[in-house]
């Protein structure tokens, strides 16, 4: 499904330096004119100067509709968008964006939130936090995990809510890591939300296999094209019920050859993370590389935006 995405220039009423190399840009309708609502884990679609469009949580208080707010960490290894961002938008400048959505919702009547966040991926998080405390709801705790006190946005701000903040730094030494499963043993009817580094979510993912699918929730920015790795090959997919056979390169994932060929899918994240591309597995083995799919799941369902066939699995059948 290839939809159409409008972009409106925002002003950036101000931008600044929060932590090492993250910018919390303030934007507004350079009419002054309301933007339009989001919720709580929302994101907004941006165009950076180079041309790049990337998309960032809004860390603001999703109440506030007079502006956003986002907090971009600018990573020198990255593709470049969050570097254009960083380095060469300045307060007074037009930004394009387009509407916020949100494929990370507080959803469901849980009984408390254990939100889980990896550096910058705090942002999401915020929201909920601004959102919880400003229209009440259950109880809910952070686990914010970053290297040093230095990386750390929103540090002041956080360590003001005592007693539901935990702000664990590890200096970059896995040795450090924070322990999270005494979090999780127990669900006791909680959420948890979580956003941060991929190994982070895999580790969450796999300490949370005894919660129920729908309690767990992943934020992911990297994309498909993250997901893929050196030694993928080209594989087949063939559809049972369109009929036919679809060639899947390497570098290009099932959903990519499936939209290309002409056949939709609904999809949003295309990170592994959201469920909207789940699709029917009838044959074959799968690499499944997102966040989704529960062990029992595995055999019959896929993520055609970041999974492929397994190393020597020449053809998947899918049920489309
Ligand atoms: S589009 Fe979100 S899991 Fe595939």
């Amino acid at each position: 499904m290839t939809e159409e995405i409008h972009f409106t220039p925002l002003r950036v009423l101000a931008k600044e330096r929060i932590a090492e190399a993250v910018f919390r840009f303030d934007l507004a309708h350079p009419d002054d004119a309301e933007l339009p609502a989001f919720t709580a884990g929302a994101h907004l679609r941006v165009v950076v100067p180079s041309g790049l469009e990337r998309r960032y949580s809004l860390c603001s208080d999703p109440g506030a509709t007079t502006g956003y707010s986002i907090a971009v960490k600018r990573e020198a290894a990255g593709g470049g968008g969050s570097a254009s961002l960083c380095d060469t938008v300045a307060a007074g400048d037009l930004l394009p964006c387009a509407v916020p959505r949100n494929d990370f919702p507080l959803v469901g009547k849980p009984v408390g939130h254990v939100f889980i966040a990896g550096g910058i991926g705090i942002t999401p998080i915020m929201s909920m936090i601004r959102h919880l405390e400003a229209e009440g709801g259950p109880p809910w705790k952070l686990y914010y995990l970053t290297r040093t006190p230095e990386q750390t946005a929103f540090l002041d701000e956080l360590r003001a809510r005592r007693g539901k903040v935990v702000i664990h730094h590890d200096g970059g030494d896995p040795d450090q890591a924070y322990d999270l499963w005494p979090v999780m043993e127990q669900p006791k009817g909680r959420h948890i939300h979580c956003c941060g580094p991929r190994g982070l979510m895999q580790a969450v993912r796999d300490m949370a296999g005894h919660w129920p699918g729908s309690a767990v929730h992943f934020e992911d920015f990297s994309a498909g094209a993250a997901q893929q790795r050196p030694a993928d090959t080209a594989f087949r997919v063939q559809l049972a019920r369109y009929g036919g056979v679809l060639d899947v390169p390497a570098g290009t994932s099932i959903l990519q050859a499936l939209s290309e060929a002409g056949h939709a899918v609904p999809f949003s994240c295309e990170s592994g993370t959201c469920g909207t591309c789940r699709t029917g597995l009838l044959g074959g083995a799968a690499d499944h590389r997102d966040l989704v799919l529960m062990p029992h799941e595995a055999a019959s369902q896929i993520m055609v935006c970041v999974s492929r066939a397994a190393p020597g699995v020449d053809e998947l059948v899918l049920d489309l």
